[in-house]
């Protein structure tokens, strides 16, 4: 072989050879951190059984859970590509397909609280981590009403991550995913302000849907989850919320379109809520906006 063949083959050894081979180690690390089984200590609920308290866990489940678990709880699919991942909601029901025969309280508990599947799985998207702020009286009603649900029969596709979610795992930047590693598993549950249009209780609305997920910790705007291109925005007093009344606030969480903002959670709500809600952002100290991401 000449020395510029020799030359030549070396160099496209390193080229292929190299993202090859940290191709193939992300590939195995996303492998393993995706099968891993997470073992979190979850306590089991006592479930409340009276109407008032099962038709509050039927609400809860409509505003918190139907955007992604469908409004008859029988599961839909959240992201279909192939190359990235295929990735359901699962059913929550007793009927074929539903996870809810594999799930006794204290499964729901570390499914809903703490982001670990039926399977010991780290579950992807689903806002534990917002969740781990309900109060065990509101848990034990949403579980309660969750657990006797009507059967649906609807068999999804199984989780499965592409070559690309795969080694985004693998090398890290997907992480941010999965709620389990953020979580702190040994915080008590907080105990919930009473239910009224109060600015306390909005906080709690606030703190257990996760507004913060796509408006910033501060509400003061962030890059929106899924399409972190778009900014959310600035829902701190002043900004663009700044001509908005308290009957703009409820009025447009009532009628409002949009592809990334959740209004149809939000249409589910009670007036009372979303004057809670209202309450709440009007009391926060006004902020500039957070800057956009790059
Ligand atoms: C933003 C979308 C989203 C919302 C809102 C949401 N979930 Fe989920 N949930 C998911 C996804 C996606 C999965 C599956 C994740 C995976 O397999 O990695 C999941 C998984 C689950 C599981 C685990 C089932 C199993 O396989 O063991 C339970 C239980 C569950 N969700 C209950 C709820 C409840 C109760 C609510 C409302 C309080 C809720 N979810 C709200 C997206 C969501
Ligand atoms: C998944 C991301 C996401 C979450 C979670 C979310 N928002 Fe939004 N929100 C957006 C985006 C994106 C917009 C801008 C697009 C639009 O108005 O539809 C928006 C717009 C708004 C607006 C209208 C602002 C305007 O200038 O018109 C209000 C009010 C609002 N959000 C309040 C809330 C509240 C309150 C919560 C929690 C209960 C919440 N949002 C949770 C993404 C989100």
């Amino acid at each position: 072989m000449s020395k510029v063949a020799k030359w030549v083959g070396g160099a496209l050894a390193v080229v292929v050879g190299v993202p090859l081979a940290l191709f193939g180690f992300f590939w195995v690390r996303g492998g393993a951190f995706l099968a891993a089984v997470h073992e979190v200590p979850a306590e089991p609920l006592v479930l409340p059984a009276d109407a008032t308290t099962l038709s509050r866990g039927a609400h809860l489940a409509a505003v918190y859970c139907g955007d992604c678990h469908a409004d008859d709880f029988g599961g839909k699919m959240m992201i279909e590509d192939a190359a990235f991942a295929m990735l359901p909601a699962p059913n929550l029901t007793r009927g074929l397909g539903g996870v809810a025969g594999q799930l006794d309280t204290a499964g729901w508990v570390r499914a809903v609280r703490h982001g670990v599947g039926a399977d010991g799985r780290a579950l992807f998207i689903m806002p534990s981590e917002y969740y781990v702020n309900f109060s065990r009286e509101d848990l034990a009603a949403l579980v309660a009403h969750l657990a006797q649900l009507p059967p649906v029969d609807r068999e999804l596709p199984a989780r499965r991550f592409g070559p690309v979610g795969r080694t985004l795992a693998g090398a890290g930047p997907l992480r941010g995913g999965f709620p389990v590693l953020r979580i702190d598993h040994t915080a008590p549950f907080p105990e919930a302000p009473p239910a009224a249009a109060t600015a306390e209780y909005g906080g709690y609305l606030a703190r257990t849907f996760g507004c913060a997920a796509c408006h910033g910790e501060n509400l003061a705007g962030g890059p929106t989850q899924g399409a972190p291109e778009i900014p959310s925005p600035n829902l701190t007093p002043g900004d663009a919320l700044g001509s908005w009344s308290e009957a703009d606030f409820v009025d447009q969480a009532r009628t409002r379109e949009g592809e990334h903002m959740p209004w149809p959670a939000l249409a589910k709500m009670t007036d009372e809520e979303l004057q809670a809600l209202w309450r709440f952002l009007a009391s926060l100290p006004a902020q500039p906006t957070n800057p956009s991401p790059a």
